[in-house]
């Protein structure tokens, strides 16, 4: 059940219009209160007039609407809604979304909504394979959107591809899955580390990896999802960190782990995702290195393992790490599980044609003292949920001992 939830549902013009009404009747069946916007074009296929029938309240099109700024305006209604649902999202608004531009309502509201906004995309197949659509929908998906993927079948067009809007039972099940997510880690403190560091070399370059942080992120918004106070504390990287987190911005791994400690105090579970880089040069000096010798030698220093050192702590949370390999995945899993003295390890596999750094998806074999479970490949979004579900589990198990 949705009870209580403020659900804005955001709609765009495409035929897939008539969709949104079935999914404003589900919405409202499943007890959520719902408040319509609508773009111009999106009005063309549907009356505004159905949508203020089936919802119950004045549905609005409008940016500069002087009737409506001495009512609920467009800064109220982006704060009124726990959930901002835009179905059918068409290639145009999700192109102004991706950039920015706040030229109508439906955009507007997008820059001013600080709560989970979810995207169903509708469009011609054509336009939805288009590398400028794809990139933007890239885009979102890095400011933390929630996409709920369009389906494949015969379009309104006649032609045949992906472009369908989801089923409208489809939204409202994904709706449903996402909030009332069980709140299996009720107010627990979660800290997760996520992304890579920089290590500098002198003003203008340094030493990285290719961690994107995705998997990361998707763990603080799913231990959010399951009722956790998170802190997440990331390397640079392209996301949107969720809303109503304690994120808190690093660069080095000396800063990160300078973070965890300033943040481990009555921390229950911590996960650390992060990319660490293993060294960092010894000297970083305040000028650029210049190209004169034909070899250069840098000396580095080993950072501080910050999993080891937080699971090293007299009393600490609850501790998983992640490991990243190329090969015997099993056996290099549980060696670090055991030297660092962690409860759990998420294993998975990297240099491979699926998953791994920078993907959007992955798989997982996690490993505990005695026990083994494999997640396999999905999406960051859908695996990071069932490995908080499992974090959780085996949280429960270790402290009913
Ligand atoms: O030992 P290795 O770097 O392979 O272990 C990976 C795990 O340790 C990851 O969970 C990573 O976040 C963590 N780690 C860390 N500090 C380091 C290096 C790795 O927290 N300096």
């Amino acid at each position: 059940m949705l009870s209580q939830r403020r659900i804005l549902l955001a709609v765009t013009g495409g035929i897939a219009v008539y969709k949104s009404l079935e999914l404003l009747r589900l919405l409202k069946k499943q007890g959520a209160e719902v408040r319509v916007v609508m773009t111009q074009a999106a009005t063309a296929f549907v009356q505004l007039l159905s949508f203020q029938a089936l919802s119950g309240h004045a549905v609005h099109c409008e940016l500069l609407d002087t009737e409506v700024e001495h009512a609920m305006g467009h800064i109220e209604l982006a704060r009124w809604a726990d959930v901002f649902v835009i179905a059918p999202a068409t290639a145009n608004t999700l192109a102004k979304m991706a950039h920015g531009l706040a030229d109508d309502l439906v955009s507007t509201l997008y820059l001013a909504a600080n709560c989970p906004v979810y995207i169903a995309p509708a469009m011609n197949h054509v336009m939805w394979n288009h590398p400028a659509t794809q990139a933007n929908v890239k885009i979102l998906q890095n400011h933390g959107i929630n996409l709920i993927s369009p389906e494949s079948g015969e379009q309104a067009c006649g032609e045949i591809g992906v472009g369908r809007m989801a089923e409208p039972e489809t939204v409202c099940q994904r709706l449903i899955s996402d909030l009332t997510m069980p709140q299996s880690l009720a107010n627990l403190n979660v800290v997760i580390t996520a992304g890579a560091t920089r290590e500098p070399l002198d003003p203008v370059r340094y030493l990285t990896n290719r961690s994107s942080g995705k998997m990361g992120y998707a763990l603080a918004l799913a231990a959010q999802k399951a009722g956790a106070n998170v802190t997440l504390i990331s390397g640079v990287t392209q996301l949107k960190p969720p809303a109503n987190c304690n994120f808190v911005q690093v660069e080095t791994a000396e800063q990160m782990h300078a973070a965890v400690f300033e943040n481990i105090e009555n921390c229950d579970i911590f996960i650390g995702t992060a990319a660490v880089a293993d060294y960092r040069p010894v000297v970083c000096g305040g000028e650029k290195i210049k190209k004169n010798a034909d070899q250069l030698t840098l000396t580095l220093q080993k950072n501080p393992d910050i999993l080891a050192d937080v699971a090293a702590l007299k009393t600490p949370p609850f501790t998983v790490g992640f490991a990243a390999e190329t090969n015997d995945l099993e056996h290099y899993a549980r060696d670090k599980l055991t030297r660092k003295n962690l409860n759990m390890i998420a294993a998975n596999w990297v240099g491979r044609a699926e998953g791994g750094f920078e993907r959007d998806e992955n798989a997982l074999d996690v490993f505990w003292q005695d026990g083994k479970k494999t997640l396999p490949m999905t999406n960051k979004t859908e695996l990071a949920c069932q490995l908080i579900t499992l974090i959780a589990e085996r949280f429960d198990a270790k402290t009913k001992i």
